[in-house]
């Protein structure tokens, strides 16, 4: 599968019980991440297990766009020359990042402290989705910015002259907004204050301070404040990138829901910024374990071992757990229409602004797969149906992975199977999910249009 071409439509039949082991790729997040700060740094940073997902791949050209050499190594292994914070160089065309919500965002933070112009844009999705939450707190460093109506994109960002630090309150629960604002404070002379009053995933914190930056995190009462000294000389590192937490979410939800599995998901990074639907699948009553407790480069990693779970409960999914687990939703909807009595799911608007409105598109497929869902403007709640969901239907995925692999995973377990309108977007973080499904035992297969 490969992004931004023809729709590939796919489905899923009732599978045989899942049984293996599912390697999967590495974090999106860290990989983005990875590529910029590599960039930003002077000299090369070596980086194994990049996710060569489309959205990663596209932070990759545009660093090139920026001066920085970005090669592929092979087998995961890449290596990043960077020019220095401050050292970016105009881009001579128009940056496309494709799907990507965070390669776009960080990226404009980035370079919105340069005196340089950068046009940004992206596939149909993407330029639906809201950026003033970015391009507000960046105009406070002195970067001007013209995009569409309610800053959508295409948009321009011309850069400060003189960057001036700033104090800014993220108003959403947003890891993007905290990474855009920390990222153009590195050309900023001074303290740049980003203050959060929920903790979102904290990569970008904890790699500022792997590559040499800074960097001061305190508990107030305002909220998480993170406190960032700019103009530091960026170190370049080497980076093992641990496996992605998300995806990983897809083969042991599949593994939950289809008769007989039992799945081992080694190496996948516990984080609590991201760790979120793993807990809630265990007070589910999910017979989902961690084996082989550990700590990787400061992080908790486990091996996931998912089995069959033929009683899981609804739960009421705690508002405050959901800036860990924001992208499992989605997948989390698709258990809960197997679990008994109702799931319900509050604290979450920001599940409207993804790659696509995820509460409604969602509900949509649930409900022509034979599930009752009720939505208000920040919840919504799933009426499970003890393992017994019909299916039988084809949803539309809206240039959207997680929604994609979400109803591929449910035909897994639903009598009639699922379809999906198109599984091209699957690439964007994680392409080889369709052969390491298969390979664990499920029926999935591409479909004719
Ligand atoms: C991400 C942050 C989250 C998440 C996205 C990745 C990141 O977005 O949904 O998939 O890498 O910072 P928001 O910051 O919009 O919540």
């Amino acid at each position: 599968m490969s992004g931004h071409g023809a729709a590939i439509p796919m489905t899923s039949q009732k599978s045989d019980p899942l049984t293996g082991q599912a390697d999967v790729p590495g974090d999106k997040s860290i990989s983005h991440r990875a590529l910029i700060l590599g960039a930003l740094s002077v000299g090369e940073t070596h980086i194994q297990g990049l996710l060569e997902g489309d959205d990663v791949l596209d932070t990759g050209k545009a660093m090139r766009a920026f001066g920085a050499e970005v090669i592929n190594h092979g087998g995961g292994a890449w290596s990043v020359h960077g020019v220095g914070v401050g050292g970016f160089a105009e881009p001579a065309h128009v940056i496309d990042c494709g799907n990507s919500g965070t390669g776009v965002r960080l990226i404009m933070g980035a370079m919105a402290t340069s005196p340089i112009t950068a046009t940004f844009t992206g596939d149909g999705s993407l330029n639906k989705r809201p950026m003033g939450r970015v391009t507000d707190p960046l105009s406070l460093f002195g970067a001007q910015s013209y995009g569409r109506s309610e800053g959508r994109l295409p948009l321009t960002i011309v850069g400060a002259l003189e960057a001036i630090p700033v104090r800014y309150q993220v108003p959403m629960p947003s890891a993007q907004v905290k990474s855009a604002v920390l990222l153009a404070g590195l050309n900023a002379p001074g303290q740049t204050v980003v203050i959060e009053k929920e903790a979102t995933r904290d990569h970008t914190e904890r790699m500022l301070v792997g590559f040499g930056a800074e960097l001061m995190v305190e508990d107030t009462k305002e909220g998480r404040m993170i406190t960032l000294s700019g103009l530091p000389e960026l170190r370049p590192q080497d980076i093992i990138v641990p496996r992605d937490p998300s995806s990983a979410a897809f083969p042991v939800c599949a593994a939950l829901i289809v008769e007989g599995s039992d799945v081992l998901v080694p190496n996948i990074g516990l984080n609590p910024t991201r760790a979120g639907l793993f807990y809630t699948l265990q007070d589910m009553g999910a017979d989902l374990t961690f084996e082989n407790m550990r700590e990787e480069g400061g992080e908790p990693v486990a091996d996931l071992r998912a089995k069959y779970s033929p009683n899981m409960q609804g739960i009421e999914v705690a508002p405050e757990r959901a800036a860990s687990m924001i992208d499992e939703y989605p997948i989390l909807s698709v258990v809960a229409s197997f679990a008994s009595g109702v799931t319900r799911m509050h604290g979450v608007k920001e599940l409207r602004v993804k790659e696509s409105d995820r509460i409604e598109v969602m509900a949509t497929g649930l409900r022509a797969a034979g599930v009752t869902v009720e939505e208000g403007p920040d919840w919504w709640h799933v009426h499970g149906l003890e393992g017994s969901v019909p299916g039988g239907a084809v949803v539309a995925t809206h240039l959207d992975h997680r929604i994609a692999m979400s109803f591929l995973i449910l035909g897994m377990g639903a009598k009639n199977g699922m379809s999906i309108d198109d599984g091209v977007p699957v690439a964007t973080s994680f392409p080889i999910f369709e052969s390491l499904m298969t390979h664990l035992g499920a029926s999935i297969r591409r479909t004719q249009p």
